[in-house]
């Protein structure tokens, strides 16, 4: 058991599960996209270590990125506007696939999709380790999932909670 903060937490996903995972995403991806370079891109920060290892799998000749999301207040006071921070790149016409560290209700993959879709991309695609379909509240498909889990608190392998356990090789789950 682990302490972060004010929570406790217990192991629920060893380091070997998450390898067999991703293994089984690279090779996945490589089957579709051998023939083409694509572009990845991590979505930072959860996405540090699955990127890593993902990018360690996949071998075939590809781009690697990475992007933060920024979401700024707009004038009217609900209106919220995302932006992408870090992309510099043209990519018009290219395959993105965006390796994010879990999927849990979509906003966030939802607004990921839109914002790539006005750079004119040839494919947009998703690559997520983890995946909460009970709380998927979205119509969007996701491409490449690694290992779906409960609806539950998970942190570890680029997770965390309030700024803790990113840097753990294993995931845990909320002690209940
Ligand atoms: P969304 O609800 O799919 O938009 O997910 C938003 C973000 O919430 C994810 O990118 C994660 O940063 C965070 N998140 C969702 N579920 C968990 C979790 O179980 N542990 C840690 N962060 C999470
Ligand atoms: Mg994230």
């Amino acid at each position: 058991m682990i302490q972060l903060h004010d929570k406790q937490f217990v192991p629920f996903i060893s380091a070997k599960e998450i390898d067999l995972a991703i293994a089984k995403m690279a090779a996945q991806i490589t089957a579709d996209f051998s023939d083409e370079i694509p572009v990845f891109i991590g979505v930072l920060n959860g996405a540090f270590m699955v990127a890593s290892d993902l990018m360690k799998c996949y071998d075939s000749p590809c781009e690697v990125s990475f992007v933060k999301m920024a979401s700024y207040e707009g004038t009217s006071s609900t209106e919220e506007v995302k932006q992408l921070i870090g992309l510099n790149q043209d990519l018009t016409g290219r395959t993105v696939i965006v390796i994010e560290d879990i999927v849990d209700t979509g906003t966030t993959l939802v607004a990921l999709k839109a914002l790539f879709e006005s750079k004119n991309v040839k494919h947009f695609k998703v690559a997520t380790l983890f995946f909460k379909p009970e709380a998927y509240t979205k119509e969007l498909p996701i491409d490449y999932v690694g290992i779906r889990i409960p609806n539950k608190f998970i942190v570890g392998y680029g997770l965390d909670y309030d700024g803790l356990g990113r840097n753990l090789p294993e995931v845990y789950q909320l002690k209940d």
